[in-house]
């Protein structure tokens, strides 16, 4: 295997990698163990957490005063939010690892291969240090769809990376190319708008001590209207671009797989519309909303 190969490899680990990290903060949000740690970088001031509550410090009852759910030591939720820590530090160093890398292999040529891999490692650090503020903030939401928006920026950057160094591309009409970049804008505004939903249910769970759920779709307002309507434009364009895509066959391929996300999402969204929010539909829909995204972009990076 030569260098590049491996090197491709472990931009792809770091992708996944970086997807994995955006689940795992969604099963955090599933199973309301986002207050599981209630200080931070530490968990009850302790660099490995409690297994039981004899295990809390003295002064536990400063920490638990913090929380918004439990008040009380969860350690299903300080343990699961503690694993979401702890891959978030994981991938840090592996992103770290990545830029000395790409250091080492482009700083002579293809220097912007260097800068993207920089660029990933100063996101997920500002990412970090957001993680921190959405804690003490006690998950105050406008930092929650900050946090959000972030994570789209770092998982795009591999992606672009992989296309920078596989040079192979198809030549592809303007038209096309517009179509690309308007239904990825559509998606990425589809994403935003499910983002302030996401807000809101936050809210409106809090509010009803994160029970009855048959009762969340119902309290949302406008925006949750827009989002779902939107979700039937953004539908009709990626219908349209699978068609446009039929007569070249690596984007016809390629196309199958945005329509594959875009379906996922889709059914996660109308499973948690008629089945009063199932959890496990919450970390689905995050996720096949952001591949969507990733997908895209990646299909417009095909393009020369
Ligand atoms: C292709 C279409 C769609 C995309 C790309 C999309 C994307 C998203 C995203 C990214 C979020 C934020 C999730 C989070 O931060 O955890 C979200 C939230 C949400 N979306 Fe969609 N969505 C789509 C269609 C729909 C549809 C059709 C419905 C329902 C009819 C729907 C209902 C919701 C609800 C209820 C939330 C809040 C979920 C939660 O609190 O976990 N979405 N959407």
């Amino acid at each position: 295997m030569n260098s590049t190969t491996s090197y491709l490899r472990y931009t792809r680990f770091v992708l996944i990698m970086v997807l994995l990290v955006i689940v795992a903060g969604a099963v955090v949000r599933m199973t309301q163990s986002g207050m599981g740690c209630p200080d931070w970088p530490t968990c009850f001031g302790r660099w490995i957490p409690p297994v039981n509550a004899s295990q809390l410090p003295p002064d536990f009852e400063k920490y638990l005063r913090k929380q918004d759910i439990d008040h009380t030591f969860n350690v299903y939720h300080t343990w699961i939010e503690y694993m979401n820590r702890l891959l978030g530090a994981l991938l840090g160093v592996f992103i770290f690892i990545h830029t000395i890398w790409s250091f080492r292999k482009f700083r002579n040529n293809n220097r912007s291969v260097f800068y993207i891999s920089l660029l990933m490692l100063l996101a997920v650090g500002f990412q970090g240090w957001l993680g921190k503020k959405v804690v003490d903030a006690n998950l105050a939401t406008l930092k929650v769809t900050a946090h959000m928006i972030v994570a789209l920026v770092i998982v795009v950057l591999p992606v672009l990376i992989i296309s920078k160094i596989k040079a192979s591309k198809v030549i592809a009409g303007r038209s096309l190319k517009a179509l690309t970049v308007t239904t990825l804008v559509l998606v990425l505004v589809q994403i935003i708008l499910g983002t302030r939903v996401r807000e809101q249910i936050d809210e409106i769970a809090s509010g009803l001590n994160y029970g009855q759920r048959n009762l969340w779709i119902g309290k949302l307002g406008q925006d949750f209207l827009i989002h779902r309507s939107f979700a039937a434009i953004v539908a009709a364009a990626c219908v349209f671009l699978f068609i446009r895509s039929r007569s070249i066959p690596i984007l016809a391929r390629h196309s199958r797989v945005i329509l594959f996300f875009m379906l996922c999402s889709f059914a996660a969204g109308l499973a948690m519309f008629f089945m009063n929010i199932p959890a496990v539909a919450q970390p689905l829909h995050l996720l096949s909303g952001v591949l969507l995204a990733i997908s895209l972009f990646s299909y417009r990076l095909k393009m020369k």
